[in-house]
């Protein structure tokens, strides 16, 4: 499905309710909410309360892939309803198996067996306690810039935000510098990463090591940290820091699975194969479901020895019946593929708006998923977090709605990723709002 339909007399749009109303009773969890209520999403738009069309430039939290309410979705749904939705945490279920089949089908042999959970941070949680378990050791190797949930464990290796204020971290957690050739973290080269950031990082880990390494966790291209591409060649390298170590590498593929970047996996693209896949938003197209996937070693090391992970909805068959159903669809209408001609025709709209807004200082990531950079001007490359703010406020007055990432961080970027169903039609309208937005922000001055 590709084109968006208009609410329908059922979903009549209702007045919101005063916005200081609605806020009475919420707690803010660190985002600014959106100034309107949505009332209804399809496909890549979304419709407030008063009936307001706003373009969807980032698939809900990035899990959207394939449009709001896919059709395919909802009947899946349906039929998970005539199924079972939830049961006994040992009990499987048909949906559950052929999901773990499907997913052993398109990944390599070493990844064959699957632990279904609810969210992204859950997935990474359970592949850091089988990395704990299988290697007998505790410490955990994460990267600058990462996002990977707010569990504890996950939280513990997340280092764009969120650290201060809670009180000790999780012992053992460790970071290298990301890649960022744009802000080269070691102040050592500009644009084009050779990976002294790799090996100074590790210098750091075996100083500052107990002696009990066992594990990386890295995002394959980080996108909370800023929409940050690793140079050719960063993962074999990094792959054989672990081997050297005897770590274990997890990739965390939440965002960068199934599809938005044209491969069903991102690893694929980097000549490595973690040890331990994980996966999540996308995977449920919408709901939640996350994976962690690892090899019959691991798998059944960790069983000799007695691995527990057992959450309320692990193996829950709603989600896995949905998920099946986004891996259909991302088959039949080709979503790989689509991805990547889409993704250039944003990316040429984003460089001719580069051509004229001085704000914009750098462009990249590759299919549908798109970094734009904002600058204070492109010779210091500071970053301009307060204009960028204002613009994104206007763009979502104005009728689009984008997410502003790596703030506070080293970086304000926009980071720009539709589903993989989005039009031509709607990416050059979202770009002309974008523009417009930028024009009348700059004219009356920055941030
Ligand atoms: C790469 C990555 N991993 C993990 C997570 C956490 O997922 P969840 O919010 O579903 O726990 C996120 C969330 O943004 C993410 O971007």
């Amino acid at each position: 499905m590709t084109a968006s339909t208009k609410p329908t007399a059922s979903a009549a749009p209702r007045p919101a309710t005063d916005r200081y109303e609605w806020e009475k009773n919420l707690i803010h969890y660190g985002m600014q909410f959106s100034p309107q209520l949505i009332a209804k999403a399809r496909g890549t738009m979304l419709w407030d309360t008063s009936g307001k069309e706003i373009i969807d430039f980032t698939s809900g939290q990035m899990c959207s892939t394939l449009g709001h309410n896919h059709p395919r979705i909802v009947e899946a749904i349906r039929k998970a309803c005539d199924g079972a939705l939830h049961l006994f945490s040992g009990m499987m279920s048909p949906p559950v198996i052929e999901l773990s089949q499907r997913l052993a089908a398109i990944l390599p042999p070493t990844l064959s067996r699957s632990l279904f959970l609810s969210t992204g941070g859950e997935a990474n949680e359970a592949a850091l306690r089988l990395a704990k378990l299988h290697t007998g050791r505790y410490e955990v190797v994460g990267m600058t810039g990462s996002w990977h949930g707010m569990t504890a464990g996950a939280a513990g290796s997340t280092y764009v935000a969120g650290r201060k204020g809670y009180g000790p971290q999780q012992p053992g957690a460790m970071a290298i510098p990301a890649p960022n050739s744009y802000h080269c973290p070691v102040q050592h080269c500009r644009d084009k990463c050779d990976m002294t950031c790799l090996n100074v990082g590790f210098d750091l880990v075996d100083a500052q090591s107990a002696g009990s390494l066992a594990a990386v966790m890295v995002e394959p291209l980080q996108s909370s940290g800023g929409v940050i591409v690793p140079p050719e060649g960063y993962f074999p390298a990094l792959k054989k820091k672990c081997e050297e170590r005897g770590m274990v590498l997890i990739f965390d593929e939440a965002q960068t699975a199934f599809g938005r970047l044209g491969t069903n996996f991102l690893f694929e693209q980097t000549g490595v194969t973690p040890d331990i896949l994980t996966l999540s938003k996308t995977l449920g197209g919408g709901l939640p479901l996350a994976a962690t996937v690892t090899s019959d070693a691991i798998a059944e090391d960790c069983r000799s020895k007695g691995f527990l992970h057992v959450t309320s909805h692990v193996s829950d068959p709603l989600p896995a019946q949905v998920a099946l159903a986004v891996l259909d669809v991302i088959e039949e209408e080709k979503l790989n593929d689509r991805a990547i001609v889409m993704g250039k025709h944003l990316q040429d709209g984003l460089q001719s708006l580069q051509q004229k807004h001085e704000i914009i200082g750098d462009i990249r990531g590759y299919g549908l998923l798109q970094g734009v950079e904002l600058v204070k001007d492109r010779h210091s490359r500071q970053p301009d977090a307060a204009t960028g703010a204002k613009i994104t406020r206007r763009c979502m007055e104005m009728g689009l709605s984008m997410n502003i990432v790596s703030v506070g961080f080293m970086s304000a970027v926009w980071r720009i990723a539709p589903p993989l169903t989005v039009t031509k039609d709607e990416i050059d309208r979202g770009l002309s709002i974008l523009d417009d937005a930028m024009t009348q922000v700059l004219a009356e001055g920055r941030a």
